[in-house]
């Protein structure tokens, strides 16, 4: 005879993993796309790279990383960017990331070859060498 086992409900709910990270002294926020396209180019590298440089930097307390979806500038894969800095970045590698940490978020000097978009004004302007995109429709 079969033995009939009854679990609470509440255990056979999936529980993802979740963070709660107390953001306290936050001063930069790193977006790093993990869309498809940043993907196929190496995002998760490049994550692990910017992650681990940060850690031998000791600048954790003050930046908060975060992996995103794609963020519309697939071409410049991998891209990343810093906020509230509002720089933009485009063909990041994992030794590109490691001179993000070092030269960006560690001494306030973008690493200009990587970057496509910078503030201007109230607005961002695009960098030399940034390849276009196309033009969004209003509303968008
Ligand atoms: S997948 Fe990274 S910008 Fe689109």
């Amino acid at each position: 005879m079969l033995e009939h086992r009854s679990a609470p409900v509440e255990s056979l709910v999936y529980l993802p993993h979740m963070t709660t990270w107390d953001l306290t002294g936050t001063q930069r926020l790193v977006l790093l796309c993990n869309g498809d396209t940043c993907s196929t180019r190496g995002a998760d590298e490049v994550t692990v790279a910017l992650r681990r440089a940060l850690r031998e930097q000791g600048l954790d307390p003050v930046v908060h990383t975060a992996r995103t979806r794609c963020l519309g500038r697939c071409d410049d894969g991998c891209t990343v960017v810093v906020q509230p800095d509002n720089i933009w970045y485009r063909n990041v590698t994992p030794d590109v990331a490691r001179e993000i940490v070092d030269q960006h978020l560690a001494h306030d000097a973008p690493v200009m070859g990587h970057v496509s978009f910078v503030p201007h004004g109230d607005a961002l302007v695009q960098l030399s060498g940034t390849r276009p995109g196309t033009a969004k429709p209003s509303g968008a």
